[in-house]
C-alpha cells in the first residue's frame, strides 16, 4: 500500500476509508466509459487501411494507394478520409460543453448513461453504413457519447476513491481506454481476414459491446456522495459515504464535503468564475495539460499506426499486427503507472516519460529519414529495419502510457475545487478533443509534406512540455482532494495568484521545494 507521504502541518487529514468491494466495483463499471473511448480511438486506423472499405467509400484514395508512383508519405493524404477519423472528436468537443451542465445538475451517473445511449446509436449506424454520410453521422454520435463519458467518468472516479488510492483508481479510466484500443486493434486484425471484405462492418458495429456495458453499468451505479450533496440530498449522501468507505465514522469527511459544497453553491457562474485570478493555476493546467498530451503526437500512432506502418513498407497484415503489438505495450505500460503513480509521484512520471518519448522520436525520425529520404521511395526494406522501427515505436508508446496518457486525465481531475470542478473538467475534455481533432485531421497531410520531420515536430513539443511540468506543476501525490488548494500557495510562481484567505481552513503547513517539486514533510 502506498504510504501517505505527507504531513500537512496542523491540518493533517486522514479520512478513514477502505478500498471496499463497493468502491472497486463501481470504479470498474465506471471505467468502462474509457473502454468505449479507446475502442473508437483504435478502430478507425485499421479500418482505413482495409482495401474493401477504401474501395467502397474512398475510391480515389484506393487508386492513389495502388498507384506505385505516388510518394509513400502521401498515399493516404485525403481530407475526407481523415474526416472519418476526426469528426468524432469535434462532436465530442461540443458534447462535453453540454455534458458539464448535465453532470452538475443531474449527477455524474446520468451523464454516463447518456453517453452510453448515444454510443449505441452511433455504432449501429456505422455498422450498417452504405454511404460516407452514414459513416460520418455514426462517428458524430459516437463523439457525442465520448463527450459525455469523458466529462463524467474521471470526476466519478476521483470522487468515489479514498484519497490514498485516488491516483491508482483514476488511472483505471486510462487503463480501460488502452484496453479499448487493444481490443480494437485485435478485432481489426482478425476481421480484416473475413472473406468478402465486409469485416469492417463488424469492427465498426462492435462498438455496441462497450456501449451496452456502459448503459447497463450506469443503471446499476449510484451517484457520488459529492454529487448528492451538491444536489441537496444530505442524508442519502452520508449513507452513501459510509457504504463507499466501508466505515461508520465518516463524519469528518462528510462535514468537509458539505462545507466545500456550501462554498461552491455561493458561486453562481461556474464558467465566469473560471476566469477569476485565483483560478489562474487551475485554468492554466486545464488548458495546457490536455494540449500538451495531444502534442506528444500519441494519436498519430493510435489512429494511424496501421497507415503509418503500411506507409513505411509493411504489408496489410503486418501493419495490423504491429498495431496489435503497440496496443499491448500501451496497456502494460499503463499498469506500470497504476503501480507507481501514488509511490513515485506525478512529476517523476511526467519527466521520465517525456525523456523517453523524446529519445524515441529522434531515433524514429532518423530511421525513416535514412531509408525514405524525402522522395518517399525506400526500395527494399530489410527485416531488421522493420524490427528497429517497431521497437522504438513501442518504447515511445510505453513512455507515453505511464506518463502523459494517464496523468493527462488524472492531474486535472484532482486539482479543481468543487465550485469549478464540472466546468473546469469540461475545459479539459474540450481542449483534449480539439487537439485530438486537429491532429487527426492534419496528420496525414503533415506526413505528406513534413515527411519524417513530422516526428521532430512533436519532439519539439515534448521538450516544451517537460519544462512546463518541471517549473509549473506542483506534486499532487497523497493530498486529499479537498485540501488541494494548498499546493499553489507555496509554489514559487502560482502563490502570487492564490491568496491565503481563500483557504477554507486557513493556511496549511506545506512547504515547497524549489521549482515546485512538490511538498516536503514539514
Ligand atoms: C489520450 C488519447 C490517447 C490514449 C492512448 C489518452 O490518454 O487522451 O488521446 O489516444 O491516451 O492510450
Amino acid at each position: 500500500m502506498p504510504a501517505v507521504g505527507i504531513a500537512v502541518g496542523d491540518n493533517k487529514k486522514e479520512y478513514p476509508g477502505n478500498l471496499t468491494p463497493f468502491v472497486t466495483l463501481t470504479c470498474i463499471v465506471a471505467a468502462m466509459g474509457g473502454l468505449i473511448f479507446g475502442y473508437d480511438l483504435g478502430i478507425s486506423g485499421g479500418v482505413t487501411t482495409t482495401p474493401s472499405f477504401l474501395k467502397k467509400f474512398f475510391p480515389s484514395v484506393y487508386r492513389q494507394k495502388q498507384d506505385s508512383i505516388t510518394n509513400q508519405y502521401c498515399q493516404y493524404d485525403s481530407q475526407i478520409l481523415t474526416m472519418f477519423t476526426s469528426s468524432l472528436y469535434l462532436a465530442a468537443l461540443l458534447a462535453s460543453l453540454v455534458a458539464s451542465i448535465v453532470t452538475r445538475k443531474f449527477g455524474r451517473k446520468l451523464s454516463m448513461l447518456s453517453g452510453g445511449i448515444l454510443f449505441c446509436a452511433g455504432a449501429i449506424i456505422n455498422g450498417f453504413a452504405k454511404a460516407i454520410w452514414m459513416l460520418i453521422l455514426g462517428r458524430i454520435l459516437l463523439g457525442f457519447g465520448i463527450g459525455f463519458a469523458n466529462q463524467s467518468v474521471p470526476l466519478y472516479l476521483s470522487e468515489m476513491a479514498p484519497y490514498k488510492y485516488r491516483g491508482a483508481l483514476n488511472i483505471g479510466f486510462q487503463l480501460s481506454i488502452t484496453v479499448g484500443i487493444l481490443i480494437a486493434n485485435v478485432v481489426n486484425y482478425f476481421f480484416a481476414k473475413i472473406h468478402g471484405g465486409w469485416g469492417w462492418r463488424l469492427s465498426l458495429g462492435g462498438a455496441m459491446v462497450p456501449a451496452l456495458i456502459i448503459v447497463v453499468g450506469s443503471l446499476v451505479l449510484s451517484d457520488t456522495p459529492n454529487s448528492l450533496i451538491e444536489r441537496g440530498q444530505h442524508d442519502e449522501a452520508r449513507e452513501k459515504l459510509k457504504r463507499v468507505r466501508g466505515v461508520d465514522d465518516v463524519d469528518e469527511e462528510f462535514i468537509d464535503l458539505v462545507a466545500a459544497s456550501e462554498a461552491s453553491k455561493k458561486v453562481e457562474h461556474p464558467w465566469r468564475n473560471l476566469l477569476q485570478r485565483k483560478y489562474r493555476p487551475h485554468m492554466t493546467m486545464a488548458v495546457m495539460i490536455p494540449f500538451f498530451q495531444q502534442l506528444t503526437g500519441i494519436n498519430v500512432i493510435m489512429f494511424y499506426a496501421p497507415v503509418l506502418f503500411s506507409t513505411i513498407g509493411f504489408g496489410n497484415d503486418a501493419a495490423l499486427m504491429a498495431a496489435v503489438i503497440i496496443g499491448i505495450v500501451n496497456f502494460v505500460a499503463t499498469m506500470v503507472s497504476i503501480y507507481g503513480v501514488d509511490k513515485w509521484g506525478r512529476r517523476f512520471l511526467f519527466l521520465e516519460g517525456g525523456s523517453q518519448m523524446l529519445m524515441c522520436q529522434a531515433v524514429i525520425a532518423a530511421c525513416i529519414g535514412a531509408k525514405f529520404g524525402t522522395d518517399g521511395n525506400p526500395g527494399e526494406l530489410p527485416k531488421w529495419y522493420a524490427i528497429v522501427v517497431v521497437l522504438f515505436f513501442c518504447i515511445y508508446v510505453s513512455g507515453f502510457s505511464w506518463s502523459w496518457g494517464p496523468l493527462g486525465w488524472l492531474v486535472p481531475s484532482e486539482i479543481f475545487p468543487l465550485e469549478i470542478r464540472s466546468a473546469a473538467q469540461s475545459v479539459v475534455v474540450s481542449v483534449n478533443m480539439l487537439f485530438t481533432f486537429i491532429i487527426a485531421q492534419v496528420f496525414l497531410a503533415m506526413l505528406c509534406r513534413l515527411k519524417f520531420g513530422v516526428f521532430l515536430f512533436f519532439a519539439f513539443f515534448v521538450v516544451l512540455m517537460s519544462f512546463f511540468i518541471y517549473y509549473f506543476l506542483p506534486e499532487t501525490k497523497g493530498i486529499p482532494i479537498e485540501e488541494m488548494g494548498q499546493i499553489w500557495k507555496t509554489h514559487w510562481f502560482w502563490s502570487r495568484f492564490v491568496a491565503d484567505e481563500d483557504s477554507p481552513k486557513g493556511g496549511g503547513g506545506y512547504e515547497m521545494t524549489k521549482a515546485g517539486q512538490g511538498p516536503k514533510n514539514v
